[in-house]
Parts: structure tokens; C-alpha cells; sequence
């Protein structure tokens, strides 16, 4: 839309100017603690922990009158001494199907409760809590925003596997439900009195609930009398700054303890900046937190580094390790959730185990969590693929690097920088605008002034296979003239005010504005629709989407964002869904992006914040990062949680957004952020200009070779994706994840897997001069992707990187493709040949895969690709269809479309052979030839080789083979 130049004066310029300068003035500085809620000055959350605390008393004093409380013991003799108020109503227990029912309640508050157990086919168990009779409904739909089907088609166990066994001892009743799935035999055992859950895994109990006596369950109840005790603790009201939030419905959070029994660590719950293995937060022990890891959306400032403080984004997803198993826990709730960690370390004790004591407790909605129970890592995700969706397939060019700034400041700056990319040789696929694009912050508006020639612009960077992506944020300004506020405000499409009455109101960065409901199906297609070509005629279907600020942030709100009390579609209170909003203002793009084509291609879009069921949607980042190495520290665990959490496809400012990093820092920040899997460059207004070539010789060659070294392996990053879309993998993976037997790796973090095959030792630390140490684990030699040096496993490894090397190590075993030609962009890649490197493990074998499909429409899902399971052993590599390969019209017309692309060099690296083998045979299609096989490396293979003697490598010259067909090179 072009808007006149007077709409453009009129544009409220105030509160954006008083907002950015506000963020100006705390560059630099910490985070203002006093802007965001500490856990005492969250009622609710407050509540839980005096809650735990008394509980924690009444272990101490077992004799304590108002509790019930017992000893059991589990099969393997893990006593738990348990103390809780609330206990099972006697004959209330029912197997029903593959659900146990029972109702349960507080020894004092007469109000029972509804439970139910209930067995996915997985072993996976779900345990859902509300009152029996709730005074008033209490939202219980978050499932239907998060899990797979709406949560309306999970695969529950057959009924007939499910058995249910009640016993008596010393007067504690325990039902044991058991379920067996061919492999593994799982089972529930449940107290009644005090109630109590314990989840056994052939044998061996994993996860325990309310065995620490914290559940706890705040039923609904009539508005007191003023002055009543419930008042005092901030149940009906309470105030936080100048914000005081009238809680219509009263107190009805819910808690409970979940404790890992015989684990150490536990990781995920992003976003958070602690490191990877979680920290404990309830002090103590060196490093402790004092606060819970907080879950709830918020846009912060200048986000400090080691905290268990809430910021962008968030993801209920936890999961527990030791060397014998990994388990899993998924809290289905949408509201604000605290999480406390704390350890018993037990390392010798006669049967006594360590735990890893968790309290969670969330203000509204129900209860409702899945229990995951491994045993390996790819059983956890493979369960909580089940419930959840994962990753899809994304568009190829978004796994190229992506460059961002706020602002590129008009149509020629856009160009100039595209133009510069192409004269220093480095590829880049997409170039980004923020707000400044717009008039005056009206999403869906073009500055004409700035950008006289949008869709001229476009085509020239489409001409040189580039995109380009703008923002577009949730606040919508409120002026009359503005069609998008208009019609959303005809419709009612906005977020209204307390009591229902009237749009919400405040300010963000096109000053006074309202917030779209995108709960609201209709406001969630509305929006959606408005990028479409017609609604936005200045984008083309080369123009993707950046939705930021979608926490949602709001200037003069409590914390930064809305007040909870505020009503969203279907009457609920914003309180209920906060964490909702950013995803589901990214399913409102998706699909308006989906829709904006004849035939639907894959969208791409980035998001800010997040929640379960974001991943799939498209890519987040870790929002307002700073120019430091510590920042740059700590985007690995930050990433590595969200991996872990299934958030896979994200990625930190790199070059951090505020301040200016120096050439050292941003040249590592480059090499580190091209493993990524979301790989951005991005900066604040107020920075120097970073682009890769502004600080010149050498740091633009070390740019240039890190950016390169991304797109060399992009077809290894596109099989990734291909295996978390099917399997639920992290793309990037803590070491732990790959060698699950080696408490060394536990808590590391400045080492990690891209995928199961390259190992990444980043250097997050200035000065070259310092060794950097690597612990090469496992049991097969690693190989570096740069010399080829050979480095045996078991060893630890001092390096010492200077600024133009990177630590980047292959895993025996394993076969990586490539492509070797550089290009402007990924999209001229398409055409290319592949290389296949064969690292060798010591018996001399490796395998991999490579998958292939056009990269942007859906036809992958009728069979148009290419999928090839690669083997080498012996001497001889063997490529051959994956048993997923389905030889549909689709396949066929994509192979065909294929047809020609080749494999161009295979380097088979680490094999010690005869030197003077000088030629292979390829036998393809029926046919056999010879081709040449060379024993020095290439200058071709990667640009920043260095030949080393003592590690060979073997190249087989320009096979030929088809990527997509049956074939065999042996020498
Ligand atoms: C906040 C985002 O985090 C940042 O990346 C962006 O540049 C600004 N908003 C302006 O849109």
C-alpha cells in the first residue's frame, strides 16, 4: 500500500522515539531486574515454593499431624518417603480402556479432582488433572494449539495390553498398571494414600511424581469476602510496579513435582541463557540460581547471560540423562510456568541413587503431561514425535546465510550490499528489511520514498537467485486511515480490554496500536491473507516473512507485555494463552503464506518468540544478543536446548545486535554461526556497518571461507533436516546425545554434533595464542575437515586456531555430501555435482545419507525425491535407494528432472591402501568402467586444505554416477 505523504506526517513518531531511546540508553548495560518478576513477586509462583517449603519441613518432621505420609518402595528398592495432603478417594480407581481414572483430593479442601492415566502405544504416559466439577470451566485447549492433531489422534495403547494390579501393604494401597510393547515392559505404580506416581521401565523406576509432596492444586472457589486470607497472598489481586492484575477467577494454578531417580542432568525448558545441563535454582551449591527456570514469554532488554530468567520464547520440553537411558517430560499448559531444579547427589550408596528433584507449576488452564520414556535418545524423540509435530522440510534457500540489519536504508543500500556480496565471491541467499521499509510501522505498507521500486527490486535480486524478507509485527497502529487496523477493528479482530469491552490499547513501535487475536480463527486467517500478492502488491512470491516483537512486546505494559487479565477469543483471559501468541502468530503467516500461491510452496518465516508446536512453522533466533564473546558463548547451549526441546531450526544475531564486535569477534562469530542451523547476521541501528568485507583483508577471506564451508555442506544440512522431520533428531546435538555413555560430556557445551557425523569445537574466546582443548570421545578416529589429520579417540587434544582455522572434525564412519562449486546463492547450486567424503572407522567402514527434492513445493510428499543410503567398506562404496524411496509418477518425474546430476569426486579419507592403486571401477546401470583415482589432495576439494602425509586420502576422480541411481566404486 502506498500511503500519502500526509498519513506519512501524521505517523506517531512519539512513542517510538521514546521507546528506542530507552533501548539505546540500556545498550551495553545489564538487563533492568526490575522491569521482570522475580518468583516471590509471582503470586502464584510464590505460593508453590512456600508450599514446597512447608512440604519440605513435614519430610523433616515426619510426625507432623496434617499430613499423610508413607514409605513405599519400588522394585529396584528406591524408597521414597512421601508426604502429601492429597490421597486417592477410596474405590475410585478405574481401568478403562487405556485410561486409569481416579479422583483425588486434598485432605481439607473437599474438592476432588480427576485424574486420569493413560498409555500411548509408545509406552509414553499422560497424566491429565482438573476438578471433577470445576466451578467454571478452566482453559484446557492448549493441547489443541500444540499437539499433533489437535491432540484428537494420539496412539493410545490397545486396551487389551494394559493390565491393572491392586495390592495392600502395611495399609498403603498401590495399583500397578502395566503395559507391555513387544520390547519393553512399562508401568505405572500408584499410592493412594498419600497419592503418589512412579513410572518403572522394565523394571527400573524413571520418573516420579508428587513422591516430594508438591502437588498441589488450587481449586476454583467463590470470590471471598474482602479481607479474606486468599486475598492477602495475591490470589484475587496483585500488584506488580503500577500494574495491579485482578484475577477474575482467583487462584486455580496447579503444581507438581516430577524427579528423575537415578539421573544427574537434566536439559531443555528454553529459552533461557543457563548453560545445557541445567542448573539448580533454589541456592545452594556453587553457581545454584536463587529463582526457577521461568517459562513466559517476554521481550527483554539486554538479556542477561546465566540466568533461569524467561525472555523471547519458550518450550515445555525437559529431558533427563544418565548413561543408561534417556527420559522425557512434555507440560502441556499454556500459561506462566516456573520450573525449580534441584540435585541429590548420591554416588555410592547401597541401592540409593541420585535424583533430580523438578517442581513445575503453571497459573492457569489444566494439568496435562506426557512422560517420555526412552530408553535412547531417538526412542525420546521418537515418542514425542508421536504427540508433537516436527520440523518440516524447510526452503532450501533458508539454510543459506541470511543478511539482516536494521536498516539497510533504501533500495540502493539493498543492492549495493547484494552487489558487494557477488564482488567478494561469497554467497549469501536472502537480504533482510526491518520496520524502516514500512510508513510509519504500518505493517503492509511500502515507504515509497526509501524504496521507490519494490518489485523492481525484488526481480534484481531474484535475478541473482536471491530472496528477501520483511518484518511484520502483531502491533497493529491504530489510525483510522490504516486499512489494516480498519478492518480489524470492523471485525473485531483485536485483543480487547479487560472485561471484554473495547480493543486493547498501548504502545510498541508505531506508537498507539492494538494487538491481533490471532486465537481467533477468523483474525488468524484475516491476517494470514493480507500477504497475499493482492492484498500486499508490493511483495512478490519471492518476499518471505520476519515476525518479531510477537511475545507479545508492549511498551507500557506489566513486564514489557500485556496485561494477563486482558480477553482474547472465546472469552478466555490472556493469562491462559500468553505463551501461545507468537506461535500462533506464526501459524497465521504459515498459512497465509501457503495460501498466497496456486500451488503451495514451503513459506519461510522467522519468528521471535515461540512455544511447543512452533517448530512447524519455521525458523526462530535468540532475538537482542550482544557484540560480545560471551554472548557468542552462549548461543551454543541456547541452541542446543532449543534442539533439544525440538525448536531445531534456530539461529543468534550473528555479530551480536547490540555494539560493535571487533574483526576477531566477528570473524568467529561467522564461523561459529555458519553451524547453525538458522545462520543470520543482524545488527542494531546503532552499530557500525559488519557486512563480511567492511573490515577487509584477512578478515574477509575468513568470512568468505566460513560462509563457504556452509554452502559446501548444505546437502548434508538439507539430510538433516530430512532426518528431524522424520525422526524428531536434533540437527545440532550436545556430545552427550551421540555418546550417551560418557559422563565426561554431560554438561559439555562448547563442543557439539551437527548431527551424528561432524563435531564442532567452537572458539568463543580471544586470543589465538590460547589452546583450546578437544576431547575427541567415541571409539573411532576423527578426522579434521580441513588437514584430514587423523586424531584417535579417547584422546584429549590441544590446538592452538589462529583466526583463520576452524576446529571442525569428521566421526569415523560416517559419509558426508557436499557440493564443491561456489555460487552466488543456493539457488544456483541446484544443477550442481555432489562430493562424497568417506571417513573411515577403523574396521574401514562408513555409511550416510543424502536426501534431495526441489527445495520449495510439497511434492516430496508424493515421492519427488531422491534419497540414498551410501555405504563404503572394504574398498567399495555402494549407493542405493532408501527404503523410503517410493516409485511413484512423482519420483519418477523427479528423478528424470535429475537426471545428469552427478557424483563428481569421492575422497575417501583415512584408509591406509596401497599407494599405487591408480584406477576404479564403477559399475552402473549394468555397465562398467574405469576411471582415475589419485592419492594427493585436490586444491579443488575445499579451498582451505593443507595436504597432510599421515593421513590419506583417496580420490576417485569424476565417477559420474548418477546421485539418484544404483551404483558401485570399488578400487
Ligand atoms: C527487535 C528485534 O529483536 C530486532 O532484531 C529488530 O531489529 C528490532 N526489533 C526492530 O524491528
Amino acid at each position: 500500500m502506498k500511503l500519502n505523504n500526509s498519513l506519512r506526517t501524521r505517523t506517531s513518531t512519539l512513542f517510538y522515539l521514546a521507546a528506542t531511546a530507552s533501548l539505546l540508553a540500556k545498550v551495553g548495560q545489564a538487563v533492568n531486574h526490575a522491569n521482570f518478576k522475580t518468583c516471590e513477586q509471582s503470586a502464584f509462583a510464590r505460593r508453590h515454593r512456600l508450599f514446597a517449603d512447608t512440604m519440605a519441613k513435614k519430610v523433616a518432621e515426619p510426625n507432623s499431624k496434617n499430613t499423610k505420609s508413607s514409605s513405599s518402595s519400588s522394585a529396584d528398592g528406591s524408597t521414597h518417603p512421601a508426604s502429601s495432603p492429597y490421597s486417592v478417594i477410596d474405590s475410585s480407581v478405574h481401568l478403562d480402556g487405556h485410561t486409569v481414572t481416579a479422583s483425588v483430593q486434598h485432605e481439607q479442601a473437599q474438592v476432588p479432582l480427576h485424574f486420569e492415566i493413560a498409555f500411548l502405544k509408545s509406552g509414553t504416559v499422560r497424566v491429565r488433572v482438573q476438578e471433577v466439577d470445576p466451578l467454571v470451566p478452566r482453559y484446557s485447549e492448549a493441547h489443541k494449539h500444540i499437539l499433533r492433531d489437535e491432540g484428537s489422534s494420539l496412539p493410545y495403547a490397545s486396551p487389551d495390553d494394559i493390565k491393572m494390579a491392586t495390592e495392600a501393604v502395611n495399609g498403603l494401597v498401590t495399583h500397578t498398571v502395566s503395559y507391555v510393547n513387544g520390547s519393553s515392559a512399562f508401568s505405572v505404580r500408584m499410592t493412594e494414600n498419600p497419592w503418589t506416581l512412579e513410572y518403572l521401565v522394565n523394571g527400573k523406576p524413571t520418573m516420579q511424581l508428587n513422591t516430594s509432596g508438591l502437588f498441589h492444586f488450587e481449586h476454583l472457589r467463590q470470590k471471598p469476602a474482602d479481607g479474606d486470607l486468599d486475598n492477602v497472598d495475591g490470589g484475587w489481586e496483585e500488584t506488580f510496579k503500577n500494574w495491579t492484575d485482578h484475577k477474575r477467577r482467583g487462584p486455580e494454578s496447579f503444581g507438581l513435582d516430577i524427579n528423575f531417580y537415578g539421573f544427574e542432568h537434566v536439559y531443555g525448558i528454553p529459552e533461557h541463557t543457563s548453560p545445557l545441563s541445567l542448573k539448580d535454582t533454589r541456592g545452594g551449591g556453587e553457581g545454584a540460581y536463587d529463582q526457577p527456570y521461568r517459562i513466559y514469554n517476554l521481550d527483554v532488554f539486554n538479556y542477561q547471560l546465566d540466568s533461569p530468567m524467561a525472555i523471547y520464547g519458550s518450550l515445555p520440553f525437559m529431558l533427563a540423562h544418565n548413561a543408561e537411558a534417556t527420559v522425557g517430560v512434555f507440560w502441556v499448559n499454556s500459561s506462566e510456568t516456573w520450573v525449580d531444579v534441584t540435585r541429590k547427589l548420591n554416588r555410592g550408596g547401597f541401592k540409593q541413587q541420585s535424583v533430580v528433584n523438578t517442581h513445575w507449576f503453571s497459573e492457569s488452564g489444566t494439568m496435562d503431561v506426557f512422560l517420555l520414556p526412552g530408553p535412547s535418545t531417538a526412542d525420546v524423540y521418537r515418542q514425542y514425535s508421536e504427540i508433537s509435530e516436527q520440523t518440516p522440510m524447510p526452503r532450501e534457500f533458508a539454510l543459506g546465510y541470511h543478511q539482516c540489519r536494521w536498516n539497510y536504508e533504501d533500495q540502493e543500500d539493498v543492492l549495493a550490499v547484494s552487489a558487494k556480496f557477488h564482488e567478494h565471491s561469497i554467497p549469501y541467499d536472502v537480504i533482510w528489511l526491518d520496520v524502516e521499509y514500512t510508513v510509519g510501522k504500518r505493517y503492509f505498507t511500502w515507504d515509497y520514498d526509501k524504496f521507490p521500486n519494490p518489485l523492481g527490486m525484488q526481480q534484481e535480486l531474484a535475478r541473482n537467485g536471491h530472496k528477501l524478507v520483511t518484518i511484520s509485527d502483531p502491533h497493529i497502529m491504530v489510525d483510522n486511515d490504516y486499512r489494516i487496523w480498519k478492518e480489524g477493528n470492523e471485525n473485531g479482530y483485536f485483543i480487547k480490554n479487560i472485561g471484554g469491552l473495547g480493543n486493547y490499547e498501548a504502545s510498541c513501535w508505531p506508537g498507539v496500536s492494538s494487538w491481533v487475536d490471532f486465537l481467533d480463527p477468523a483474525a488468524s486467517k484475516w491476517m494470514g491473507a493480507q500477504y497475499g500478492l493482492d492484498k500486499f502488491p508490493e511483495s512478490t512470491t519471492d518476499m518471505f516473512v520476519w515476525n518479531d516483537m510477537n511475545e507479545p512486546a508492549v511498551f507500557d505494559g506489566p513486564e514489557h507485555t500485556m496485561d494477563k487479565a486482558l480477553i482474547q477469543h472465546g472469552g478466555w483471559e490472556h493469562r491462559d494463552v500468553h505463551n501461545l501468541y507468537g506461535m500462533t502468530q506464526q501459524r497465521s503467516t504459515f498459512e497465509g503464506l501457503l495460501a498466497r500461491e496456486p500451488v503451495a510452496m514451503r513459506p519461510f518465516l522467522l519468528s521471535r518468540s515461540f512455544y511447543a508446536g512452533s517448530q512447524r512453522y519455521g525458523a526462530i533466533w535468540t532475538g537482542d544478543n550482544t557484540a560480545s564473546w560471551g554472548y557468542l558463548r552462549a548461543s551454543i547451549p541456547m541452541l542446543l536446548s532449543n534442539n533439544i526441546a525440538g525448536m531445531h531450526f534456530s539461529g543468534a544475531d550473528v555479530g551480536g545486535f547490540f555494539g560493535n564486535p571487533d574483526p576477531e569477534l566477528l570473524t568467529r562469530w561467522f564461523q561459529l554461526g555458519a553451524w547453525y542451523p538458522f545462520f543470520r547476521g543482524h545488527a542494531h541501528f546503532n552499530t557500525e556497518r559488519r557486512e563480511p568485507w567492511i573490515f577487509g583483508e584477512p578478515y574477509v577471506s575468513y568470512i568468505r571461507n566460513a560462509i563457504r564451508e556452509r554452502y559446501r555442506l548444505l546437502p548434508h544440512w538439507y539430510t538433516l533436516f530430512r532426518e528431524a522431520s522424520l525422526t524428531g533428531m536434533p540437527l545440532i546435538r550436545p556430545m552427550w546425545m551421540e555418546f550417551p555413555a560418557e559422563p565426561d560430556l554431560f554438561a559439555e557445551q562448547d563442543t557439539f554434533m551437527v548431527g551424528s557425523s561432524i563435531m564442532v569445537a567452537a572458539i568463543t574466546k580471544p586470543d589465538t595464542s590460547i589452546p583450546v582443548d578437544v576431547l575427541f570421545p567415541g571409539e573411532e578416529p576423527w578426522y579434521d575437515m580441513h588437514t584430514h589429520v587423523a586424531y584417535p579417540a579417547q584422546l584429549t587434544t590441544q590446538f592452538v586456531v589462529d583466526l583463520a582455522n576452524t576446529l571442525v572434525f569428521a566421526r569415523g564412519g560416517s559419509i558426508i555430501p557436499t557440493r564443491e562449486q561456489q555460487r552466488q546463492s543456493s539457488a544456483y547450486m541446484k544443477s550442481d555435482p555432489f562430493t562424497l567424503y568417506v571417513y573411515v572407522d577403523q574396521a574401514g567402514f562408513a555409511a550416510g545419507k543424502l536426501y534431495i527434492d526441489d527445495g520449495e513445493t510439497y511434492d516430496y510428499q508424493s515421492g519427488a525425491f531422491i534419497e540414498r543410503e551410501l555405504t563404503f567398506l572394504g574398498s567399495k562404496l555402494i549407493s542405493r535407494a532408501s527404503p523410503l524411496t517410493k516409485n511413484t509418477s512423482a519420483h519418477q518425474t523427479f528423478v528424470q528432472k535429475m537426471s545428469g546430476i552427478n557424483v563428481e569426486r569421492v575422497a575417501v579419507v583415512g584408509l591406509a591402501i596401497a599407494h599405487n592403486v591408480a584406477e576404479a571401477v564403477v559399475v552402473e546401470n549394468g555397465t562398467t568402467r574405469t576411471v582415475n583415482v589419485s592419492h594427493s589432495h585436490s586444491s579443488k576439494i575445499v579451498a582451505t586444505d593443507t595436504v597432510s602425509n599421515n593421513s590419506p586420502c583417496i580420490v576417485i576422480c569424476n565417477p559420474a554416477v548418477f546421485i539418484g541411481g544404483d551404483w558401485e566404486i570399488s578400487f
